[in-house]
């Protein structure tokens, strides 16, 4: 039967810490990716935007310095002179952005005028080596140049401190991201499993309701044929309860001396007794329904019931394909009248030769012939019947059968009086 465990879940469960793992890695390289790439690209965002203010800002600003210098009347940068005190004055009052600084330097680049050349001194000569020249203008008519620098935004710590810091609120918000998403799927995906477990219980129970209701139509139709034969010889087809009823007693009391025997095994044995007479179809009223003993040509004819079930069985097996309750119909057909010591018919077949559920259902068919009365003799008390299977003990009958037989022989009176018309019943 389909339970919970085994449909078709233990692939899935086995799936989904891999599904989980595969999107939680996917997500974790798609927020590390946009966290290497929002970092470089920060960082060359901002650089390339200093150098554009600066550079903006600063325009225009070497060529006003000249200007302002050339409109001012001085007209000389020898340092000390009051000229050059004014040309200083100009350059230290300058505010230019980004740390931009304007300079005035002599034909060899030597330093005239600085905002910090107070401290520095005189006579030094421009190196820029943290800077770099965003702007210059002539002044023509004292041999000196303005030149106007920014610091160098290749690698200022400035920048990279930002970049760090924007580096980590990049990582913050990534965690952040990866935890709320990571819950989001994997409460996607722990809806999905459920529903989908739902969906294949639900299938499941819809199967099992469906192969439940071919077989009872297959156990009715294969009853209902089994008495349309047995109706014509037997009290109305009671028989063929009793033997159902005897031969699964049997059978479960059989369970320890042969291991074969399990559940299925029972419910196979339960509806295949019926079907152990089939073959009487094939025998003709006046042989089988004979008052009297019959003829050896009659008894012939009567013994053919064995192979005629046999044959039509085998024929819905060749329609159908391998079945085991077939089978064993097939088994027990055949088999029924073989007796343990060879003397049987139709093949004369002994010991463990014959199938062990026609060995069972012999017992059961002989104690309720003998119980029950026929055309041709009166029922007989349960005792005589006990007593006849006892005697059969290894000679018609399987000795282990017989063993079981006699330990619920109890039961079988009880259910031989409960499922016999009153009228038919032996005293
Ligand atoms: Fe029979
Ligand atoms: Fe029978």
């Amino acid at each position: 039967m389909t339970s919970r465990e085994d449909t078709g879940t233990p692939a899935y469960r086995w799936m989904r810490p891999l599904l989980i793992g595969a999107v939680l890695a996917a997500q974790t390289a798609v927020i590390a990716l946009a966290w290497w790439a929002g970092v470089h690209g920060f960082v060359n965002e901002v650089e390339g935007y200093s150098t554009e203010r600066i550079t903006l800002a600063t325009e225009g600003t070497a060529a006003g310095v000249a200007t302002a210098i050339a409109k001012s009347g001085i007209d000389t940068l020898e340092p000390g002179t009051e000229d050059w005190q004014r040309a200083q004055s100009i350059i230290e009052q300058l505010d230019l952005p980004g740390g931009a600084r304007a300079s005035i330097v002599d034909r060899d680049g030597v330093l005239l005028c600085h905002p910090r050349l107070r401290s520095t001194g005189y006579g030094r000569k421009l190196t820029p080596r943290s800077a770099s020249i965003v702007g210059t203008a002539p002044l023509h008519l004292l041999d000196a140049t303005v030149i106007v620098t920014a610091p160098s935004v290749s690698s200022p710590n400035a920048t990279h401190a930002a970049a760090d810091l924007v580096s980590l609120r990049i990582a913050l918000f990534g965690v952040v991201l990866l935890s709320l998403t990571g819950v989001g799927v994997l409460s996607l995906i722990s809806l999905h499993g459920s529903r989908l477990e739902s969906v294949n219980r639900a299938l499941a129970a819809d199967m099992t309701q469906q192969s439940e209701a071919v077989l009872r139509t297959r156990t009715g139709m294969i009853y209902g044929l089994a008495k349309l034969a047995d109706y014509r010889d037997s009290d109305t087809g009671h028989h063929l309860d009793r033997i159902c009823t005897f031969a699964t007693m049997l059978a479960n009391r059989l369970r320890d001396a042969h291991p074969e025997i399990d559940d299925a095994f029972i419910e196979n044995l339960r509806i295949a007794a019926s079907l152990h007479d089939i073959g009487k179809v094939g025998v003709p009223d006046r042989i089988l329904m004979k008052p009297g003993a019959l003829t050896e040509e009659e008894w012939r004819t009567m013994k053919r019931h064995t192979e005629i079930g046999a044959t039509t069985l085998q024929g819905i097996r060749r329609r159908v394909g391998n079945d085991p309750l077939l089978d064993m119909s097939i088994d027990i057909a055949l088999h029924h009248h073989e007796k343990w010591d060879g003397t049987g018919y139709p093949h004369g077949i002994s010991g463990d030769e014959i199938p062990l559920a026609a060995r069972i259902v012999a017992a059961a068919d002989v104690y309720d012939a003998i119980t029950s009365e026929r055309v041709y003799k009166p029922a007989m008390p349960h005792q005589h019947a006990c007593a006849l299977i006892s005697q059969g003990r290894g000679a018609h009958f399987d000795p282990s059968v017989v063993d079981a037989f006699e330990s619920v022989a109890d039961e079988f009176h009880q259910a031989s009086i409960s499922l016999r018309p009153s009228s038919r019943q032996a005293a």
